[in-house]
């Protein structure tokens, strides 16, 4: 039987491709899967910097995990809750947990803003709950606009599944990737000329990936949008205690408090894969102000609930007051610090990266060293970067950028031995040792020599798939989508 008729006996959903798996954000984690790094083991592997994780503060939360024994069911200080624990079923969820999580939500706005937990529905990583909102807001072929570049599992989370459709609409360097009105109000308007029925508005703030807080002005202005058109705004903020510096992060929790606004169309997504650096545990978040969308959200909970046992763990560590302040204070110190290693680094070779103040990763200017100023060029770099450079950072095309030459540059993941080791090989690629200025034409020089198609036929997938290999390969990219 020919994989034809053998792919007819699945459905649609498993058939088609809208997983979003074709690309080269994905293949670059094939291609670090297949060399992984080790500072003793595989010293020449590739470094994985396009993961958006938060692993700085690990030690302040192990601390905490030694000197409470009893949040944990599995210690002798905690059993006694195993048997509560382990029962425990409802989609709900429990209430001490909803109550930390609200609590929390609250302190990293400033307490400037404040939470039901009555509204706050579980699922399983913000993966889940941005499908979940997306269920309750959008019928198969209904759409929703979302500002380019995006985070590219938005097209697995937000409609592969739910069949809804995303349309882009683009932002660009001319004024730092800010949303604008016009932008905005073109693509609805194009889609309304195309008798599609835009459901909805989707943002990130703080953004991935540009790392930037949208700002007061801009929030005010899409919230008006919205309302005036009827549509719903989804505000992913899974980043909102990421912020590193000026300006603080302002959440459209705080913006509807302000304005005239109609709150049931007003959602946000929220998760502690960031903020806490736990995408292990699946914590997702979605507090919607709409009664209708907390009552069958909450029902379909059920298909992403997050164990009780964590539940049980997080609610202890969030309602842990004087705990959560240090941590929320340092986690903050040291992403700043080590963005400011990051990007005094690079510009050490003549390397800018946009202004930023939040998120695990910089949005990367390589534009000067394109061979050619197309996504084509952007590939051949970016596939130069991964198989001699041996660093796996991801191309703006991925993130659906329109302008060729940006890259997205994960610095939390790793140890600062690595990010040092990252940037002398950044530096060697520029082909100086030294801190003089680069000369951008000695690296397009480079460039052209340490590039080879045979290295791009066998060693890094096509920009669109064609080479990508479906067969499962030890650890799913799916699974990893950061
Ligand atoms: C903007 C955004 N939303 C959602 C997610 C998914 O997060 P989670 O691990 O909580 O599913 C990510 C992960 O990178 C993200 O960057």
């Amino acid at each position: 039987m020919g994989l034809g008729s053998k792919s007819q006996l699945l459905s649609k959903i498993a058939t088609n491709d809208k997983h979003g798996e074709n690309s080269p954000y994905f293949d670059g984690w094939k291609a670090y899967d297949k060399d992984p790094f080790h500072p003793t083991k595989n010293p020449q592997g590739i470094i994985q910097m396009g993961l958006a994780e938060n692993q700085l503060c690990f030690d302040l939360v192990e601390e905490w995990i030694r000197n409470n024994p009893k949040a944990s069911i599995c210690t002798p200080e905690g059993v006694n809750q195993f048997r509560d624990v382990a029962i425990f079923q409802d989609y709900h969820g429990l209430p001490e947990f909803r109550n930390a999580v609200a609590r929390f939500m609250s302190k990293i706005r400033g307490g400037r803003v404040t939470f039901d937990p009555d509204r706050i529905l579980m699922s399983g990583g913000a993966t889940g709950a941005n499908e979940l909102i997306m269920f309750c807001l959008a019928d198969p072929g209904d759409a929703f606009l979302v500002p380019t570049p995006y985070y590219p599992a938005f097209n697995r989370d937000l409609s592969w599944r739910t069949g809804i459709q995303i349309i882009p609409f683009h932002t660009d360097s001319s004024n730092n990737f800010k949303i604008t009105r016009e932008a905005l109000e073109a693509a609805y308007n194009k889609a309304q000329q195309e008798n599609i029925n835009v459901k909805g508005l989707i943002i990130t703030n703080p953004s991935n990936p540009l790392g930037c807080t949208v700002d007061t002005e801009t929030l005010k202005s899409l919230v008006s949008f919205i309302n005036e058109k009827s549509i719903h705004l989804v505000c992913d903020e899974i980043y909102s205690a990421t912020v590193f510096s000026s300006p603080s992060f302002v959440s459209v929790s705080e913006v509807i408090q302000e304005m005239e606004c109609n709150r049931d169309l007003i959602h946000i997504v929220y998760s502690l894969s960031k903020d806490m650096g736990f995408p292990g545990f699946r914590v997702g978040i979605v507090y919607s102000y709409n009664d209708g969308v907390v009552s069958c959200g909450r029902k379909m909970s059920s298909f992403g609930l997050v164990s009780s046992q964590t539940q049980h763990l997080l609610a202890a560590m969030l309602s842990d007051e004087k705990f959560m302040g240090k941590y929320l204070a340092e986690s903050s110190r040291r992403l700043g610090k080590r963005f400011n290693i990051f990007t005094e680094g690079v510009e050490k070779v003549g390397i800018t990266c946009l202004p930023s103040n939040a998120g695990l990763f910089c949005w990367m200017n390589l534009r000067s060293l394109l061979k050619e100023k197309t996504f084509e060029g952007e590939m051949q770099l970016w596939r130069v970067i991964i198989n001699d450079v041996k660093l796996n950072v991801s191309p703006g095309s991925s993130f659906h950028c329109v302008e060729p030459g940006w890259f997205r540059v994960c610095f939390a993941n790793m140890d600062e031995e690595t990010v040092e080791i990252a940037l002398k090989r950044i530096r060697e690629f520029v082909g100086k040792e030294t801190e003089k200025p680069v000369k951008v034409k000695r690296w397009q020089r480079n460039l052209r020599l340490s590039f080879s198609s045979r290295r791009f036929d066998e060693t890094v997938m096509s920009p669109h798939g064609i080479m990508s290999p479906h067969s499962p390969i030890p650890h799913s990219p799916l699974v990893k989508a950061t």
